[in-house]
This record gives structure tokens, C-alpha cells and sequence, in this order.
């Protein structure tokens, strides 16, 4: 069943207006690519399978898979992580990753400018590196082509209109060169060209994120692959 309006509402209210995390804001001044290739993502998730695990991963990693939730910053990765965790069959742990560099220190130094951290990506890589392999985690993060390519069995890229995406980082009170860049990066759809050089194309979906609807449909989606990956990786009766 899906959400009602009012719970969509708190969780949609729950916009925290802390400064952005970037491991570089040089990844947003990508040149722009063809996008003509972007548009035959996959329409369904539900289908979406992983080769069988190599026998050195723990037997937890079987059973809850590992989610990646990416997007050009305000596209609604949190809002949809806290979702899906709400949702999911298997206990998944939200992890936003900016808030982990923040909390555990995994910085270089912090550009008052951009209002960004410079990660210290192998300090976070570290840290998230047990995680991963236990699996049963969303990472929440807008940069997500430094998680190695074993990591995820899903990548999720939230796309929003970049207007939308413009009053989202203007209500948070951003810097308008941090909006401009973010909301240029979104045009320029870097994210989806950094995970899709980054990934293989089966387990990377892009899903439009710019309406309620979407999010309960986007997360409703995300929860079906997840039953479908829990029977594909079904070791009970083995
Ligand atoms: N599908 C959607 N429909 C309506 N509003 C949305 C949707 N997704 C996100 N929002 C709103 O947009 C704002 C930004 O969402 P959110 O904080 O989840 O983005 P984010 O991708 O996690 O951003 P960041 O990368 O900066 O952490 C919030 O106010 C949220 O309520
Ligand atoms: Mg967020």
C-alpha cells in the first residue's frame, strides 16, 4: 500500500539545509555528452539481475543487496532513502554518506566558497568498505562512481527538471554559484554519465524524481527488485 499524503508530506518536510558534501566540485564542469543514449535506460528494474556472487562474500551478503541512491544534489536521494528503508522487505541501513564524511571526520578540509567538504575518499571508502561487503545498506550519496564497481547491485540516478531542481537548492539557501553549478550538472546529466562509466548497465536505472507520485512509484519499483533480487539470492533451503 502506498504512502498517505500526510506521512509523503513529513518525510518531504524533512529538507536539512546543511552545507553540500563534494569529494570535488570539478566532477560538475564535465562537458556535456550525448544524451540520446541515456534515454533507453532501462524501463523496468524489476528484472534486474546480478551475476551469482563469488564464493569469498559472506553469507549475509546474500540476503540484502546493496543499493546505491545517486542524483545531482536536491534530485531526492534521502527523501527516497528514507522511504525505501521504511518499505523495503530486508532490513536495510540508510547510510548518507555526506553526513558520515561530516560526523567521522573522513574530510580533507572543508571550501567555505562552495560550502563543500573535500572528501578524504580513502578514509570513506575504509569505513563503508565492511558495510558493503555484509551488504543490506543504501548508500545516499551524489557522487557515487569512487564505490568500486563490486560494491552495488543496484544504482538508482534520480533525474529532476532543472527548474524544479533550481527552487529546491534556492529554499535551502544556497550559494546561486553552488545552484547554478548543481543545476547545470543536471542539465549536463553528469551524475548519470559518471555511474554509467562506472557501472555496468544492468544494474543502473535512472528514474525521473520530480513529483510525490514519483517518489512512491520510484520506491514502490526499488522494493519489487528487491523481492525479486531476495529470490534470485535465496539460500535458505541450500
Ligand atoms: N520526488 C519528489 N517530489 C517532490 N519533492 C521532492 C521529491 N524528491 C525530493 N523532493 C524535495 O526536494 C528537496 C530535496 O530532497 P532531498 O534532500 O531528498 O535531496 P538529496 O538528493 O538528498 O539532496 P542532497 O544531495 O543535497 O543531500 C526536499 O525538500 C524534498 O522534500
Ligand atoms: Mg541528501
Amino acid at each position: 500500500m502506498g504512502k498517505s499524503s500526510e506521512e509523503l508530506d513529513q518525510t518531504l518536510k524533512g529538507d536539512g539545509r546543511q552545507p553540500d558534501v563534494a569529494h570535488d566540485i570539478s566532477p560538475f564542469m564535465a562537458p556535456p555528452r550525448g544524451s540520446p543514449a541515456l534515454r533507453s535506460a532501462p524501463s523496468s528494474i524489476a528484472g534486474v539481475s546480478r551475476p551469482l556472487l563469488p564464493p569469498s562474500m559472506p553469507p549475509a551478503r546474500a540476503r540484502a543487496p546493496v543499493v546505491v541512491l545517486t542524483g545531482t544534489p536536491g534530485t531526492g536521494k534521502t527523501t527516497h532513502a528514507q522511504l525505501l528503508q521504511q518499505a523495503s522487505p530486508v532490513p536495510l541501513q540508510h547510510i548518507n554518506v555526506g553526513d558520515w564524511v561530516k560526523d567521522k571526520g573522513l574530510y580533507q578540509d572543508y571550501d567555505d566558497e562552495w560550502q563543500s567538504y573535500t572528501v578524504d575518499e580513502d578514509k570513506l571508502l575504509d569505513e563503508l568498505e565492511p558495510l558493503a561487503a555484509a551488504g543490506g545498506i543504501i548508500l545516499d550519496w551524489h557522487t557515487s562512481d569512487i564505490f568500486p564497481e563490486r560494491w552495488p547491485d543496484l544504482v538508482v540516478v534520480l533525474r529532476c527538471d532543472h527548474s524544479k531542481l533550481w527552487d529546491r537548492l534556492e529554499k535551502r539557501g544556497y550559494p546561486l554559484k553552488k545552484i547554478q553549478e548543481n543545476n547545470e550538472a543536471e542539465i549536463m546529466e553528469v551524475v548519470l554519465d559518471e555511474v554509467r562509466s562506472s557501472y555496468p548497465p544492468e544494474i543502473v536505472v535512472e528514474l525521473q524524481s520530480e513529483t510525490t507520485d514519483d517518489l512512491e512509484a520510484n520506491v514502490a519499483r526499488i522494493v519489487q527488485w528487491i523481492e525479486a533480487w531476495r529470490e534470485d539470492h535465496d539460500t535458505s533451503d541450500q
